[in-house]
């Protein structure tokens, strides 16, 4: 994602305290894009270089990640477009709150390969989409309003969209759906299909869910078997193609 341009909204200007820990004064304005949902399952965070007073809204470009080895959140750096900061100066800049955690400033490359999740169906999961079902698969009903209220999952390779796939609630239970799963046909069999699903599933467990189930293409069938899936119930036709009910109960440590 370095390189991306993003709204950011400041709910934590400069020179404002932590809501919690007093001793945390911010020295940059620091907010959440919109949108983005970062590992915690929040918006996510990020400190805005490159502004030297309080503000409540930025457009700029992320020049930077943070990774927290003791922590499953992650922090973007943003600063005007065109303006760039060193690791140094970066890590310099933010330890008035990273020095709390074992962090490391990235400023390399654009971290290639890192799973994104939105809360708004993005342009690269519609392309995924389009690729795979609308010509490769010729279906006709892809678009729905379970893409309103669903989480999307997307992969990039470089600047090119590959893999996506959707993830919601059932109703009030602690089920969450998977579906619209895609990888283009030139990634497949690399395990992508396998990371995404790790990913999906590994999200749903921190939202507190405690099972996914999936309405599988019977092509993919043993796709989800090798991943854990079992069938439920026996074959129906959707759009013309035979699929399946599968489950599999999530847990991690
Ligand atoms: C199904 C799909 C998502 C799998 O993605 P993928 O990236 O190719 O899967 P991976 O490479 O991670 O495969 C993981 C394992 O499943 C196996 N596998 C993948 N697709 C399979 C299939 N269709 N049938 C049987 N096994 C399959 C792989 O060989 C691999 O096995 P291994 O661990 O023994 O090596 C992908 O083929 C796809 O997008 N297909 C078209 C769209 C589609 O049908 N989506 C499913 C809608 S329900």
């Amino acid at each position: 994602m370095i390189g991306k341009r993003v709204h950011v909204v400041i709910d934590r200007p400069l020179g404002s305290v932590h809501p919690e820990h007093a001793n945390i004064v911010y020295e940059v304005n620091y907010g959440y894009i919109p949108g983005i949902i970062g590992g915690d399952g929040e918006e996510q965070d990020a400190y805005v270089l490159g502004v030297d007073e309080p503000i409540e809204s930025f457009n700029g470009t992320v020049i930077a990640t943070v990774s927290r080895e003791d922590d499953v959140e992650e922090k973007w750096v943003v600063a005007p477009d065109g303006v760039e900061f060193s690791a140094e100066e970066i890590t310099k800049r933010i330890a008035f709150q990273e020095k709390y955690f074992k962090s490391a400033v990235h400023t390399e490359g654009s971290r290639e390969g890192k799973i994104e999740i939105y809360s708004r169906l993005p342009d690269g999961a519609k392309y995924v989409r389009t690729t795979v079902f609308t010509k490769e698969q010729e279906l006709v009903d892809e678009w729905d309003d379970i893409d309103e209220r669903a989480k999307h999952f997307l992969l990039m390779d470089g600047k090119k969209p590959i893999a996506t796939c959707r993830l919601f609630k059932k109703d009030d239970t602690d089920i969450y759906i998977l579906g619209r799963f895609a990888v283009l046909a030139e990634y497949r069999r690399i395990g992508v299909g396998r990371r995404m699903l790790n990913e999906a599933e590994k999200y749903a467990y921190r939202m507190g869910g405690k099972c996914i189930l999936l309405h599988s293409q019977c092509s993919a069938e043993n796709f989800y078997a090798k991943n854990g899936y079992s069938r439920v119930g026996g074959i129906e036709y959707e759009q013309g193609r035979p699929h399946v009910w599968m489950k599999k109960t999530i847990s991690f440590s």
